[in-house]
């Protein structure tokens, strides 16, 4: 039979992420997508005779690789930091505006104040950016509203946005963020009132994982693993905001929940990486806010690599840490201050940062994994790790269509 397919990407190289070549590189490639899907994927010279599409195109060379993946996103939120951006540069730290009622505290004033509609409208700029530099699935956040109106509005903007825009979205409910000031002094009251809300929320499909901010400025372990047990007796998976100022031990308990993730993790140590190892939990770097905040402990990159523990890059796009609107530059910083290597960095926003949200159909050029690609205007996969900034997209496609 002959197969008719609804587009065919002739001349491209093609960066699979799939099979043993670095960056599963194919040098002249096509592929062709049906019903939103990989329908084949090869070289040129394979390509059955017979074939054709509906629309095809000769992409003379240029990369294709699959829709990145922003596996961490605090993305809607209202109004900005930059007063604490200044205040930092001035030598105050994160943590000192945190607890002098800044930090996340005020990020959580301007959403409560924000509509939904307006909380929408100031997010969709954001995912916009993301998109038009490769982003065709990310994973947003709630954990600015810290109550249960304002929460449910923060997850019902994410996945509006997902619709608005065009891109996948993959929604984490972290009302265990911070303490809102209606519970000063009160956390495990405020840890009851997280549990009580997370089975409505997941009720109203709003919730895709659940995440907690795992630090003394956040929650403790035991508040930590309270949340947890209520996710995993909900079905939900975890993940969690571990070890980034200080080692509580973040890495090894998300593991333990058998976690999707452990994010951040600069002061995780050896007993966090195995655990995280032996339950396959993906570590997700944040070199962005490692960036933002001057921090110079370094993740355990080394360890994570002797012991196979699979690493994700995401952008944690937020208005305290990482006000980064670009995947590709979380890459390039991913390489110069974790000193990743470019495949890893691939990997890290591909087919890790798929595992890392759960997502097994998508992260690579395979037959039969949703049809979402990139085109970009280089030749070789280690420059989307090169270049600081630009405008390399030149076609963005979400399950087939082309959305740039
Ligand atoms: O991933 N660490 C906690 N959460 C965010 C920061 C949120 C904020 O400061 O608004 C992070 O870095
Ligand atoms: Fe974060």
């Amino acid at each position: 039979m002959t197969p008719r397919w609804d587009l065919l990407l002739t001349h491209a190289t093609l960066a699979t992420l799939d099979g043993e070549q670095p960056f599963g590189l194919i040098k002249d490639g096509a592929l062709a997508c049906a019903n939103g899907r990989i329908a084949w994927v090869g070289r040129m010279s394979d390509l059955p005779s017979a074939a054709s599409a509906v629309r095809t195109e000769n992409l003379a060379g240029k990369l294709l690789t699959p829709g990145l993946i922003d596996c961490h996103t605090h993305l809607v939120f209202a109004g900005n930091r930059v007063r604490e951006f200044d205040m930092r540069l001035n030598g105050a730290s994160y943590e000192d505006i945190a607890r002098a009622g800044g930090g996340i505290a005020s990020s959580v004033a301007a959403v409560r104040a924000a509509s939904e509609e307006e909380l929408l409208q100031q997010s969709l700029p954001r995912a916009r950016a993301l998109l038009r530099d490769g982003v065709t699935t990310l994973e947003i956040k709630s954990g600015y509203g810290l109550d249960l109106a304002n929460e449910g509005k923060m997850l019902r903007v994410a996945r509006r946005l997902g619709e608005t825009v065009g891109v996948g979205v993959r929604t984490t409910y972290l009302a265990a963020h911070a303490l809102p000031p209606e519970f000063t002094d009160h956390a495990d009251g405020y840890i009851d009132a997280v549990i009580a809300w997370l089975p409505q929320l997941h009720a109203a499909g709003l919730v895709d994982a659940v995440d907690a901010f795992c630090e003394g400025i956040g929650f403790s372990p035991a508040q930590t693993r309270r949340v947890f047990e209520v996710a995993r007796a909900l079905g939900i998976p975890v993940k969690l905001h571990a070890d980034q100022l200080s080692d509580l031990g973040g890495a090894a308990l998300v593991a333990e929940f058998n976690g999707l993730s452990a994010d951040h993790i600069e002061y995780t140590r050896d007993d966090g990486v195995r655990a995280m190892a032996a339950h396959g939990t993906v570590a997700v770097l944040l070199p962005g806010a490692f960036h933002l905040l001057r921090e110079t402990k370094l993740p355990p990159i080394a360890q994570l690599r002797e012991h196979g523990v699979a690493m994700a890059v995401a952008t944690d796009c937020n208005p305290g840490t990482s006000p980064l609107l670009s995947l590709r530059q979380a890459m390039q910083l991913a390489c110069t201050h974790f000193r990743m290597t470019p495949e890893e960095a691939l990997q890290g926003t591909t087919v890790h940062a798929a595992k890392a949200l759960g997502l097994a159909d998508r992260g690579a050029l395979c037959t039969g994994m949703r049809a979402d690609l990139v085109a970009w205007n280089v030749a070789h996969p280690a420059e989307l790790c090169y270049w600081l900034g630009g405008d390399l997209a030149a076609q963005v496609i979400v399950a087939g269509q082309p959305s740039l």
